[in-house]
């Protein structure tokens, strides 16, 4: 099955970059609704931004985007990175929230958000992705 990988940086807007009430109506649903659709993925919180990574079927990652989009809890969705991919870099979350790692916040606070490559956003939410333990 081919696979498909989409990173995307936005900014949140109101209580969602700080309640930690939306946080988790936003996992519950991602939970309930990446199972569903075998989407995997992480999400991660700094300040007022998003930076996510949403890994499964193409359709199911497409669609999944087109909900964001729509999403009025975050808005200024800018994409990273859309590609096929060979294999999946979270397989085991259908969504969970990663830590910020100090070189994470360090990007997402500056300018260097506008610079952020494909690559290095994805090495720094696997980064943060490795110090998570992995479900049973
Ligand atoms: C930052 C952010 C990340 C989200 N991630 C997901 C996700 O991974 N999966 C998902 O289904 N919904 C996610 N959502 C919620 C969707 O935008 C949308 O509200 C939801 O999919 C609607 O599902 P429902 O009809 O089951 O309530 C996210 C929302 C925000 C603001």
């Amino acid at each position: 099955m081919p696979l498909h990988r989409a990173i995307y940086v936005s900014d949140a807007v109101g209580g969602a970059a700080t309640s930690l009430l939306v946080l988790a109506e936003i996992l519950g649903a991602s939970d309930r609704n990446n199972r569903r659709d075998g989407l995997t993925g992480v999400l991660m919180r700094h300040d007022d931004r998003f930076l996510q990574a949403i890994e499964g079927r193409r359709v199911d990652v497409d669609r999944l985007m087109d909900r964001l989009r729509l999403d009025p809890r975050h808005e200024n969705l800018r994409l990273l990175s859309d590609q096929n991919v060979a294999e999946r870099l979270f397989r085991e979350w259908p969504m969970t929230l990663v830590e910020m790692t100090p070189n994470a916040a360090r990007v997402l606070n500056g300018a260097g958000l506008d610079q952020l490559s494909p690559d290095r956003a994805e090495a720094l939410l696997t980064t943060a992705a490795s110090a998570l333990p992995i479900p049973a």
